[in-house]
């Protein structure tokens, strides 16, 4: 594939807030904030942030210079630092990651776009809490309204993508993310003003050291994965469009802080909302019923009195999801894409367009897995549950050791110093340290997660 045709991010802003957009996501409005109240607040986040710095943040980076030295795809990235060698599977798995999980994300994204629809048309207003569970089910359970909104989820995001790297992508991410920011800190505030709302900030901040076992850590590793969208490549690819004077540790610090910023102002959306309104926080709320069940229901209550309001906090939270899962989305459409279309050596456009209709089908799929295929079920797991499962508990992680594997034994040292240096001009004293958790603690760390999760080890 010839370099010079390929297209860069035209700033360094745009770069950071592209790739902040693929970590901002659903995990981090509604997967955060309830991992965050039931496993001991403040001590959570403690360990999340740990996870964040030690493991996210090197595996970021090497993410970032395999990316930006090899300036191509994923698959194709360990193709050229590693000829001949198997280490081409670790994009390639990337690859089927970042499709697996496309196409099971654009169903619950297709969801917070109907929940748009419903909030700006004000049918929330006068409805109980008994009201809600029935429209979500009917809503889910209807082959047609869930499958139409997860096409039409992916082809927005094929726009998007189709549009290219600068006038598409970063674009977007540049309008979209401030106007994301702006959302999250006007719901935050709404709901902080609200009366009872410090018992909510004290469920999610109150530290319960208690709490703390081998499982909270793991699920706190998990979610680092997750939500700073590692592992399958994402990131690799948008560091090929990454400009030789992007100072990589720095955008790995800025993309890892934004995310950890809205993971945590989404808790002050959503607890204080939930208490004022006199819910308690069950683990049925877990799964998506918190962001369709008891939050459009919490919304009518907390900001009843004042109608206009409760109108407008549901309408923007709800727009804030569609945003946070849209740049998500793109960026996984664009690991897939750039594959075909690079490694296939195929127009952009048309790589875009195999793309889109391939994950539609399997999207297709998913979203009736909870209508007409809702019995068919493999290891007891619906399709949907199952993508998520293996995806994001095993192909990533599973990608992350190997990144850390490939970088920390594989690769040359001097070609790691100068990609995080860019060829010495920056000063990085922490060099050493993260070459250090790339080689040892990173593989370890992830291996125990995994083999827990597997049930083939159990450490506590
Ligand atoms: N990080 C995204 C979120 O928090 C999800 C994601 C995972 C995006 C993997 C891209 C790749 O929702």
């Amino acid at each position: 594939m010839n370099n010079n045709t390929r297209e860069n991010f035209g700033s360094k802003l745009g770069a950071v807030l592209a790739a902040a957009g693929s970590a901002v996501g659903l995990g981090n409005i509604w997967r955060f904030p309830i991992e965050t109240g039931q496993n001991g607040g403040a001590a959570f986040i403690i360990i999340y942030v740990a996870c964040v710095f030690l493991l996210g943040i090197p595996i970021m980076m090497s993410e970032f210079f395999i990316g930006r030295h090899t300036q191509t795809n994923t698959a194709g990235a360990y193709r050229k630092l590693a000829p001949g060698t198997p280490w081409k599977w670790v994009g390639r798995l990337g690859v089927l990651s970042g499709f697996i999980i496309l196409s099971y994300y654009s169903v619950v994204a297709g969801w917070t776009a109907e929940y748009t629809r419903l909030a700006i048309g004000n049918c929330f207003d006068g409805k109980s809490a008994a009201d809600f569970p029935t429209i979500f089910s009917a809503f889910v359970s209807n082959p047609w309204k869930s499958v139409l909104w997860m096409v039409a989820f992916m082809l927005i995001t094929h726009v998007i993508v189709v549009r290219g790297v600068k006038s598409g992508i970063e674009k977007f991410s540049k309008v979209m993310m401030p106007a994301l920011f702006v959302i999250l800190v006007v719901l935050a505030v709404c709901s902080i003003m609200l009366p009872g709302a410090s018992r909510g900030i004290e469920f999610l901040l109150k530290p319960d050291f208690s709490k703390i076992s081998g499982a909270v850590v793991l699920n706190a590793m998990g979610q680092a994965f997750f939500s700073l969208s590692l592992g399958l490549g994402c990131l690799c690819t948008y560091a090929s469009y990454f400009r030789s004077d992007t100072n990589i540790g720095k955008t790995a610090l800025n993309v890892a802080l934004i995310d950890t910023f809205v993971a945590i102002m989404s808790g002050f959306i959503i607890f204080p909302a939930v208490f004022n309104a006199g819910y308690a926080i069950s683990s049925n709320d877990i799964g998506p019923s918190l962001l369709f069940i008891t939050l459009p229901s919490v919304f009518q209550q907390a900001f009843g009195s004042i109608p206009m309001l409760s109108y407008g906090v549901s309408v923007l939270f709800y727009f804030l999801l569609v945003v946070a899962a849209l740049t998500s989305t793109i960026s996984m459409h664009e690991v897939v894409t750039a594959y075909v279309s690079e490694e296939f050596n195929m127009p952009r456009r048309k790589a875009a367009t195999i793309v889109t209709i391939a994950c539609s089908v399997v999207g297709v799929f998913c979203a009736l897995s909870f209508g007409p295929f809702a019995d068919f079920k493999l290891f007891g797991m619906n399709l949907f549950d199952l993508f998520d499962y293996v995806a994001s508990n095993i192909f990533l992680p599973v990608g992350g050791m190997f990144i850390s594997i490939f970088t920390g034994w594989y690769l040359d040292k001097k070609l790691i110093r100068d990609e995080i240096t860019n060829n010495g001009t920056l000063r990085v004293p922490y060099l050493r340290f993260v070459i250090f958790i790339l080689r040892y603690f990173a593989p370890i760390a992830i291996a125990i997660i995994l083999l827990n999760q597997l049930g083939l080890f159990s450490w506590f």
